[in-house]
């Protein structure tokens, strides 16, 4: 597993070009956009529910650590007062955004009837970042995993526990680490900072895995191996700087 400092825009970059991509989990299309314009995708399937309903965000509206002080304004500063409305906007920004990307298919679906009605083992490379809680997160990788073709790469948003994974329930990176023992997935690669991006494949030898790790190598970055035994252990500590930001730093 490389330890890769850089953030997931310098992970992308590795990838090859004209692979067919899909992203699960699509909001503003912001990083669809840089997908777009960096990986030159030959397909990419966007799918996003584009709506919103608390009570796929907080399974215990009692727990107070699990969002329950939020009551539904949860993040509100993503979705605002009113966040079906924000939603529909959001899908409306998406379609016109790519309206004249012919390689950009836009399903708007929940995550896994949109999974689901993709071709099987037909993906390059399958961005999952959809709802953050573990259930959800781990039932997208398992339909996804289906779509993949051999020696595909799923990639994960939001591999992350420490401060601020209570607020929202965070649930990837347990996810992830039950998915990687159930179906005998490898780490390949994450990015650095919280909230960071991880590449697993089942194939870690496959030609798309050497393809990106040769690019690493031939790149710029600052990157390390370390060993996948660590992976799971990972947690995030906050440390406040003197002008009242705050670094987070993984601890291994
Ligand atoms: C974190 S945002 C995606 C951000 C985007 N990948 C990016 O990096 O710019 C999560 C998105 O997942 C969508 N989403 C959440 N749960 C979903 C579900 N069950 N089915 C489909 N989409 C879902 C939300 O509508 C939201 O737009």
């Amino acid at each position: 597993m490389f330890f890769v400092v850089g953030d997931r825009d310098r992970l992308i970059e590795q990838y090859p070009r004209n692979q067919v991509w899909a992203e699960i989990g699509v909001y503003r299309g912001d990083f669809s956009q840089k997908v777009v314009d960096i990986c030159k995708p030959a397909e990419y399937y966007l799918i996003d529910n584009w709506t919103f309903e608390i009570k796929d965000h907080n399974p215990f509206p009692d727990e107070a650590e699990n969002f329950g002080g939020f009551s539904s304004k949860i993040h509100w500063q993503h979705f605002g007062d009113d966040p079906v409305a924000t939603q529909e906007h959001n899908y409306q920004h998406v379609t016109s955004r790519f309206a004249k990307n012919a390689e950009v298919k836009i399903v708007r679906a929940n995550s896994i009837d949109g999974i689901k009605s993709l071709p099987d083992r037909h993906f390059d490379i399958m961005y999952v970042d959809a709802n953050h809680q573990y259930e959800y997160v781990l039932r997208d990788m398992m339909e996804a995993r289906t779509k993949l073709k051999p020696g595909g790469i799923m990639q994960m948003n939001d591999f992350y526990e420490g401060p601020g994974g209570a607020d929202q329930n965070l649930g990837v990176m347990g996810a992830v680490n039950t998915f990687v023992k159930r179906y005998d997935f490898h780490y390949i690669a994450m990015s650095f900072g919280a909230y960071s991006d991880v590449i697993l494949a089942e194939d870690p030898t496959s030609p798309l895995v050497m393809q990106f790790l040769e690019n690493l190598n031939n790149s710029n970055l600052t990157f390390f191996g370390m060993s996948e035994a660590l992976v799971p252990n990972i947690r995030y500590k906050a440390y406040r700087k003197k002008d009242g930001s705050e670094r987070y730093l993984p601890m291994f």
